[in-house]
This record gives C-alpha cells, structure tokens and sequence, in this order.
C-alpha cells in the first residue's frame, strides 16, 4: 500500500515564520538570509500572516528616530498576539537591536530574543532556548563577517538578486548611527561572493545587486580585489546580463571604478551616490570627506564616459547649523546635476553620534519648509527625466506579472524604474526591448518593441 501525503496537511504541520523586515537592502537581504537559516535548521515556511506564526521576527532599522519607534508601536500590537498564543516566540533583530540592547526587554518585556545584524546565524539556536522557556534572550555582538560561514544556499527564485558582499562602515558620517550597529567595515572573500553568484544564476538570476553601505570600499586582501574586479569577474558568467552596486560614497570613487563603467557593458547605466548636502561647510560638519565642487567632478567624469547615465542621490535637510545659505548651496547642486531620482530626509539626531551633541537649532517648520522646496525641485527634474523617456527604447528585465492589471508583464530598466505592458508568458525572467508610452507618477507604461 503506498503511503499519500497531502500536501496542504503537511504545510499546516510546519512551522511557520512571519518576517517583517524594515530599513535598508541589506536588511532585506539578511531576512531572506534568516528565512533560509530557519528553514534548514528547523523547518520553517514563512507566512505573510502574523495571526498564524509561530515565530515571529521584526529586523530592524534605527536610521532615523521614526524607523526606531516604529518597532515598539509594532511590538505593541503584536502583544496581543502574543496573549493568545503563549508558545508564540517574538524574536527583534536588526539595528534596533544593536542599539537599544536590553532596553528592548524593558520597553516590551513580552520579547524572547534579540539579536543583532552580525548574529543572525545563531537565530535558530536562540529559538531553541526560548522553546525551552529560557527568557530575555540576547546576542548582539559582533563576530567579524563570521555569519558568512553559516549561511545555507540561498533559496529565493527570480531574474533579481541581492548580494551582500561588505558589511557594517568605518566612515562615521557624524550623523549616522550605521557603525554602531551594524559594527566596522569587513569585505567578504571574492571566492565565497562567486559561489553565491553561481547558486543564484541556478535559481534563475539574471541580474546581481551588490550590496554594503560603502560598496565600493569593498577590498579582498587575499587575492588583492576590488569593486572591479569583483565586477569584471561576475560579469564573465554568461548568465547574468546586469551587475548594479548600491550604495557607493564619493570619497572612495577611484579610478578603476571610472574604468567599469567605460569596459563593462554589463554593468547598467545607474548610479545611486549619495551627497547629502551641497554646502561644503555642512559636508565637513557633516564628515562626508568630499567637497560639493569633488562631487560634481565625479558626474562629470562619468557622464563623459556614459552620457546617459541615471544618477539618484540622497539629501538630509536641517542638519544642526544650516543656514538658508547653506541651503541655498543644495538648491544649488540640485540644478547644476540635474537627478533623474532622490531620497529626502529631515535630520534626525541618532543616540551617542557627533551630530547629536550639537545644537539642533533649526526648528521643524524651517527643516519641513526646507525639505518641501527641495522635494519640489527634485520632483520638477524627475518628471522631467520621465517624460524624456517617452518615445524611448528601453531594455527592460521582465521580473513579473504586473500587481495591479494579471494581463500585464512588469519588469525595470537599467535605472531601476518600474515598467508595465502586455506580453507573453514566455518573456518573463528574459531582457526584451520595450517603447516608452506613458510616464506615471511611480511607474512607466510601454509597449514590447522586438
Ligand atoms: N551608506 C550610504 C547611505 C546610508 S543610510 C551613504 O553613506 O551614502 C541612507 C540615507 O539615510 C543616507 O544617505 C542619508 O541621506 C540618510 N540618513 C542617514 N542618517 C540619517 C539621519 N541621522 N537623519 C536623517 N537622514 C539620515
Ligand atoms: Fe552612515 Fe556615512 Fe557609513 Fe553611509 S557612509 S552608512 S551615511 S556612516
Ligand atoms: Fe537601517 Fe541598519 Fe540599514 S540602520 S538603513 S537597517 S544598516
């Protein structure tokens, strides 16, 4: 007699885990990177449901004061969760993590675990004590770059892959609270970053992120690499069609990185560097090593080897002391690039950083008034750059079917922008050539052109 088993009986026998993951590219990489781990150690699927999980993971980001407080308004509202199910396990990972510590413990006594960026790996082990009844459990230190060494091949499919190839940053920007969580700078062996690569074309990768907060400080001492060279070695399998980096910093654009763009055809026309502000007085004070004028070099620079290149940026506005002359600066450099795309914030002092030891003189209304005239100019330019597109050919990966319309394919441009149209099954994961119709707030519209 042959034994059947059902399959929906047997996903409701596994363990489940609901991951919510807040911050930056590189969280997200590690919450796929925790969903493998406990996957392989325990068995575990993850659920897009709270109500039904049985180990719940929050991996958080403290960038700014708002990302920080969000954690505990969740952990709020998932301790009712907790009332209902005593064997559910609530687990805070993340820079919050690192930053707060046991505070975490105080504020929501209800938690099991916390852990930090750089012990992700030992998550399945915590989660064995706290099945135990061992309480407060905690791990935040930060063994270098050792995580790498236990993580299972990843599982995640699709034409899109992240990365992580240096972690945590030595360049204490006096405002950021990245050093301190995600600890110092460490570059993964260019080996182990290769048969990474190579799992993810086996699960159908096509196009490679590189990750880290200061990629392009990346550095593998035991076969003398860089960015490049990691570039130009990835780019050699036949599979992968696309290699972007994020995020870079303007003090550590070298020459060879120049020489990328200008020999890999495969590495897209985009670059994400952030500036941060164009007053010179700001970026010292700031600790950024690079002048406004040094910035501007660099885009020209690159836009003399890719004309056509996509450059996105960040700004914080109302950095302590900023001036309406200093602001008058970042209005400035505003016009002179011209971004195709930008992020903006408001300063938010971050616990034990330089920055929040000086005055934070500047009142809200300024810092809002500020941060609105900005958004308003990077708006005008954006839309600008989008409705350029119009008539245009693009080259787009073909990620998905489009959320909002099932006839529809969505994929990205080289710049990362988000096109829909309607295709065939058959074009999904592939590269096809698509004409620019419509220019949408968030999104383009196009037609397939081969
Ligand atoms: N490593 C990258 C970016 C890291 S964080 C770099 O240096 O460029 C992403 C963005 O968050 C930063 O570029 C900055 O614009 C913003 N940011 C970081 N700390 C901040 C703070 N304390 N207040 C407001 N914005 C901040
Ligand atoms: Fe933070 Fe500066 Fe490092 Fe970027 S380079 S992560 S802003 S310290
Ligand atoms: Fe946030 Fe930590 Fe990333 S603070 S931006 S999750 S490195």
């Amino acid at each position: 007699m042959q034994l059947t088993v059902n399959s929906t009986a047997l996903k409701n026998m596994q363990k489940k885990v609901f991951i919510k993951s807040f911050g930056c590219q590189m969280n997200e990489y590690d919450s796929a990177k925790i969903a493998d781990l406990l996957a392989m150690a325990h068995g575990f699927i993850t659920t897009e449901n709270p109500d039904n999980a049985d180990l719940i993971v929050l991996n958080t980001c403290s960038i700014r004061e708002k990302a920080s407080e969000k954690v505990f308004s969740d952990l709020g509202r998932l301790r009712s969760l907790k009332k209902k199910n005593p064997n559910l396990i609530l687990a805070v990972g993340g820079c919050v993590s690192v930053q707060e510590q046991t505070n975490i413990f105080q504020r929501a006594p209800y938690v099991n675990i916390v852990f930090g960026p750089q012990t992700l790996h030992r998550l399945p082990k915590m989660y064995e004590r706290a099945c135990k009844k061992e309480k407060r459990i905690i791990d935040t230190s930060s063994p270098q770059i050792e995580k790498f060494d236990y993580l299972p091949p990843p599982s995640q499919t699709g034409p899109i892959a992240y990365v992580s190839i240096i972690e945590g940053c030595n360049k204490f920007c006096s405002y950021c609270i990245v050093p301190y969580t995600r600890g110092r700078e460490v570059s993964r062996k260019m080996d182990d970053i290769i048969s990474e690569v190579k799992n993810l074309i086996a699960k159908g990768a096509k196009e490679i992120n590189l990750l880290g907060q200061t990629v392009n400080a990346y550095y593998d001492s035991t076969n003398n690499s860089n960015l490049s060279t990691l570039i130009h070695e990835i780019a050699k399998m036949v599979d992968i069609k696309r290699i972007r980096f994020t995020t870079s910093h303007p003090a550590e654009f070298t020459d060879d990185l120049f020489n990328v763009f200008a020999n890999e055809p495969k590495l897209v026309n985009h670059i994400h560097l952030p500036v941060q502000s164009g007053s010179n007085r700001i970026l010292k004070l700031m600790r950024r090593g690079y002048t406004s004028e040094e910035y501007q070099d660099i885009i020209t620079k690159l836009r003399k080897i890719r004309p056509n290149i996509v450059v996105s940026t960040d700004f914080i506005v109302g950095f302590p002391t900023e001036t309406d002359e200093d602001f008058a600066a970042t209005m400035d450099i505003v016009q002179k690039i011209n971004f195709d795309a930008s992020f903006t914030f408001i300063y938010s002092p971050r616990p034990n950083t330089p920055a929040a030891k000086m005055e934070d003189n500047i009142t809200l209304s300024q810092k809002k008034e500020r941060l609105s005239i900005l958004q308003n100019q990077l708006g005008i330019q954006t839309r600008q750059h989008s409705k350029n597109m119009i008539g245009t050919i693009q080259k787009i990966l073909v990620t998905d079917h489009a959320k909002k319309y099932p006839d529809q394919f969505s994929g990205r441009t080289e710049s990362n922008r988000i096109v829909n149209f309607i295709g065939s099954e058959n074009i999904l994961g592939k590269i096809v050539g698509v004409k620019i119709t419509e220019a949408l707030t968030n999104s383009l519209r196009g037609e397939l052109y081969e």
